[in-house]
């Protein structure tokens, strides 16, 4: 379980504090598939670094399976970051001086048990994405779509079990996104949890939870049934009604 309690964020800024996070509450139950919406600038990886250890918070909290993690030294937190989270990165994150195999291998250099068997369980991560064929390709050898499978390979290579994804699909046509989205309902039924940041309310249909983050907040969308088939898509016109969400209980 996550919990992200009260936690604020300001960056500097040219002209002063810039507050990207603003008392967000937000919790992520074990099972989950939860997607975040929200327009530009609302603090949507900002909230996604924060809880997964990466970047610090101003004020408040994030618990991980009860852990206060940004009481832990670093050295703890970072331990505890491979070991629980992968992450997808916004915009790629493979690195383009790495074949795909090295690139799928990297997250382990950051646990201490390094051993022969995480080159055959990279090997088969790389062929559960289809690019068994391609496993000393570069990353300049590959499409946009390839280059996100890899990624999203290389935050599985620890086996984590949350996964937290920032536009995985952002850049990619409709049939390579649905491609990707594939793939993450395939691990969430295989036992992942997933926080997924997207502007596609298309996909959020598919989740089980879905949020929708405005000036540093975070609420939760009512669902249809438990699903969230009917998403208004005029969640981001301006004229929104406060009607359609409420707040998140605190935890
Ligand atoms: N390192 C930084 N220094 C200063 N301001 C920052 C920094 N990172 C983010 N911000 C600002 O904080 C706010 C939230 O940024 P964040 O990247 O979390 O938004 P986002 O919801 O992920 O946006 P997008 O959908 O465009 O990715 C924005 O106003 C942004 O300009
Ligand atoms: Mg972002």
């Amino acid at each position: 379980m996550i919990a992200v309690v009260n936690v604020t964020k300001s960056y500097r800024g040219k002209n002063g504090p810039i507050a990207a996070l603003d008392g967000a509450n937000f919790r992520v139950r074990v099972g989950d598939f939860i997607i975040i919406l929200g327009r530009s600038g609302t603090g949507k990886s900002t909230l996604l670094g924060i809880m997964g250890g990466l970047l610090r918070p101003s004020s408040g909290e994030v618990f991980l399976d009860g852990k206060s993690i940004w009481t832990l030294d670093e050295r703890t937190r970072a331990r505890l970051r491979a070991e629980k989270h992968g992450f997808v990165f916004q915009n790629a994150s493979v690195i383009p001086s790495l074949t795909v195999l090295e690139n799928v291998l990297l997250p382990q250099a950051f646990l201490p048990r390094a051993h022969a068997a995480n080159l055959s369980r990279a090997k088969s991560l790389v062929e559960q994405i289809g690019l068994g064929e391609r496993l000393h390709a570069y990353p300049d050898q590959l499409s946009g779509g390839e280059k996100r499978r890899v990624a999203i390979a290389s935050s599985l290579m620890n086996d984590p079990p949350f996964l937290l994804a920032d536009e995985p699909t952002g850049d990619l046509d409709r049939e390579t996104e649905s491609e990707i989205m594939n793939l993450f309902l395939s691990l969430w039924r295989n036992g992942k949890t997933i926080v997924m940041v997207t502007h596609s309310h298309q996909l959020a249909s598919d989740a089980n939870r879905v949020f929708k983050m405005n000036d540093g907040r975070i609420l939760e969308l009512p669902g249809q049934n438990g699903t969230h088939k009917h998403i208004d898509c005029e969640l981001d016109s301006p004229g929104e009604a406060p009607i359609n969400v409420r707040e998140v209980p605190r935890p």
